[in-house]
């Protein structure tokens, strides 16, 4: 398995792969073509690929001093075999390699991805995130 930058190419693979992000919400942005052709086009996107398949995604974005986790998923089939976890280093590295010292992670309620991001050395930080209704976790990590 290997996690590298990924181009225009992989776009189709990159937004099926980010459907499984999908929840009912008004403006839900992140399975959309403008969107991951934007964070592609900005170098933020990643894909991990296994024998040249693309398998998962991890997209980045940077606000004030912090690094965020924008996006990130493995295909069911690749689930549960530790890609999460690789991204998650690969995440570290980037954001110390960015010149970050904090690296953060919004999840929307419905993923129930608590488990995974604390395993991972993130905190739960106390005040919850609301998008158009949704309520997400805030997990961060000091690097
Ligand atoms: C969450 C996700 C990225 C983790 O990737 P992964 O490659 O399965 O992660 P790992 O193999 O490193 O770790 C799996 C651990 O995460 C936990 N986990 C949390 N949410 C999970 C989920 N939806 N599916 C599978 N495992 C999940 C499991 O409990 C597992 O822990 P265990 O091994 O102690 O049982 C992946 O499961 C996924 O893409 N889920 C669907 C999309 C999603 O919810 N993305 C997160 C957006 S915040």
């Amino acid at each position: 398995m290997e996690i590298i930058k990924a181009n225009l190419n992989d776009k189709e693979n990159i937004k099926k792969i980010a459907d499984l992000l999908y929840i009912e919400v008004a403006d839900f942005v992140w399975n959309k073509d403008d969107f991951i052709e934007k964070q592609i086009n900005n170098k933020e996107y990643f894909v991990a690929k296994e024998e040249n398949k693309v398998v998962g995604i991890m997209s980045f974005r940077q606000r004030q001093n912090i690094m965020y986790i924008e996006t990130i998923a493995v295909i069911k089939e690749f689930q549960g075999k530790g890609i999460g976890a690789q991204f998650i280093d690969f995440a570290k590295n980037y954001t110390r390699a960015s010149g970050f010292e904090v690296l953060r992670a919004y999840a929307f309620f419905q993923y129930n991805t608590q488990k995974f991001y604390l395993k991972n050395g993130f905190t739960l930080l106390n005040k919850l995130g609301k998008y158009n209704g949704a309520k997400y976790y805030r997990f961060e990590m000091e690097i």
